[in-house]
């Protein structure tokens, strides 16, 4: 019996005295699923089989090939996994990873309606296992498709699309072409997916003269409006529902209507000052969510361990008291430590409280609205290709959008 059986192979099986001939679906320690050609998918008791013969192995069958295809200002494609690089076969009815461009064009023929499309699939992982190594790969395949005037979209998974937003964000100085995010909540075999219109809102905005690094998703659980988030101001607030990101301290820079025309509010054109892009990242800094209860010794922990820290602390950015003589310490030995706010709405204040004041006369520094996983990619980013005095002045210095500059509230 074959091992290396993939969904959509012909398959012959021999069961219990009958043979059925099929494509070949799935299998796991107790079924095997099979489509007959009826449509009808036949499940049968993996015990009580006796062959399963391969007949021909499956060719996926794309609209588009291999290359540019479709028509418009062109936009490539950046793969790096998540729910939205999955696709549908229709001969099988399969929810496939896609592995190939190939294969990600192939549930999105429209695509080809509204650009030239080209794609690549760079990685192919879960959004929680990105490393600050992927972020850096990551922007150097955008650098190189931007440098030549090419708007990029680049597929993700949901869980951590904000870290990855904000650290390239920062990483990619005056993007000469537009850096769009998109992602998708529900996979694209679902009636109530978001994956298509996500993806070519995305696409459209990739085809604008934003110059800044942006996220598109859907406004709301219908299909009537996508909103366009700057790169370092999201954040998933929902674990299910389509409309799950929202802008943070700010409002969305735009949004994408049902017919796909794009109506902008406050955004960044692309400028003519020159692009860089930063080669770097720490891997030495940590983000600490502070609880009632944490024990010295785990902030020993993240402080020995990192040459930075940022701290989602309660409130106005507070952290126990006991913890003061500790962070005092650690910023006598160069380290930095930010404080942001669990709240998320609203700017860190260490002004109002003895402990908020305590902690800034031990030397942490205050990081007004920013998001804890933006201070963190720009910790990282700032330590990575800053001397320490840079890095500490930039920290609170607005740079890509994450601070506001004047809070009222
Ligand atoms: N764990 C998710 C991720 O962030 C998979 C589903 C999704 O695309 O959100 O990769």
């Amino acid at each position: 019996m074959s091992d290396d059986l993939e969904a959509g192979d012909r398959v012959e099986i021999k069961w219990k005295g009958s043979t059925f001939s099929g494509t070949y679906i799935s299998r796991d320690s107790r079924i095997t699923v099979v489509k007959l050609q009826s449509g009808y998918n036949l499940s049968l008791d993996n015990s009580s089989i006796s062959s399963i013969q391969l007949l021909s192995k499956h060719v996926p069958k794309g609209p588009l090939k291999e290359g540019p295809a479709g028509k418009g200002k062109p936009v490539f494609i950046l793969g790096t996994g998540g729910t939205i690089a999955s696709y549908v076969d229709y001969e099988t009815g399969a929810v496939k990873p896609a592995r190939t461009s190939q294969e990600m064009l192939y549930a999105q023929p429209d695509l080809a309606k509204i650009a030239a499309i080209d794609a690549e699939i760079v990685m192919n992982i879960l959004s929680e296992d990105m490393q600050k190594g992927d972020w850096l790969r990551i922007a150097k395949k955008i650098y190189d498709k931007i440098s030549q005037g090419e708007g990029v979209t680049i597929t993700h998974g949901t869980d951590t699309l904000s870290f990855t937003s904000s650290a390239i964000s920062f990483l990619i100085e005056n993007p000469k072409a537009p850096v769009v995010f998109t992602a998708s909540q529900r996979s694209p075999d679902r009636p109530s997916s978001d994956a298509f219109l996500n993806l070519k809102g995305a696409v459209k905005v990739a085809q604008s003269d934003v110059g800044q690094v942006c996220v598109v998703m859907h406004s709301s659980i219908s299909d009537d409006e996508l909103s366009i988030h700057s790169g370092v101001r999201l954040r998933k607030m929902h674990s299910s529902r389509r409309d799950a990101f929202k802008s943070i301290n700010s409002e969305p820079i735009g949004t994408v209507d049902k017919n796909l025309e794009i109506h902008w509010r406050n955004y960044e054109r692309i400028n003519s000052r020159p692009m860089k892009i930063y080669e770097n990242i720490s891997e030495r800094v940590g983000l600490v969510y502070f609880y009632p209860g944490m024990n010295e010794e785990l902030l020993h922990k993240f402080a020995d361990t990192n040459d930075g820290l940022i701290i989602a602390g309660t409130g106005l950015g507070h952290v126990t008291n006991r913890f003061v003589p500790l962070v005092k310490e650690y910023v006598s030995q160069d380290k930095i430590i930010g404080i942001t706010t669990q709240c998320l709405f609203g700017s860190v204040n260490l002004d109002v409280y003895s402990t908020g004041r305590n902690l800034l006369e031990a030397g942490v520094i205050p990081l007004h609205d920013m998001l804890p996983e933006v201070a963190y990619t720009k910790l990282s980013f700032l330590l990575g290709n800053f001397d320490l005095d840079e890095t500490k002045r930039l920290m609170t210095t607005n740079i890509r959008g994450e601070i506001s500059d004047r809070r009222t509230e």
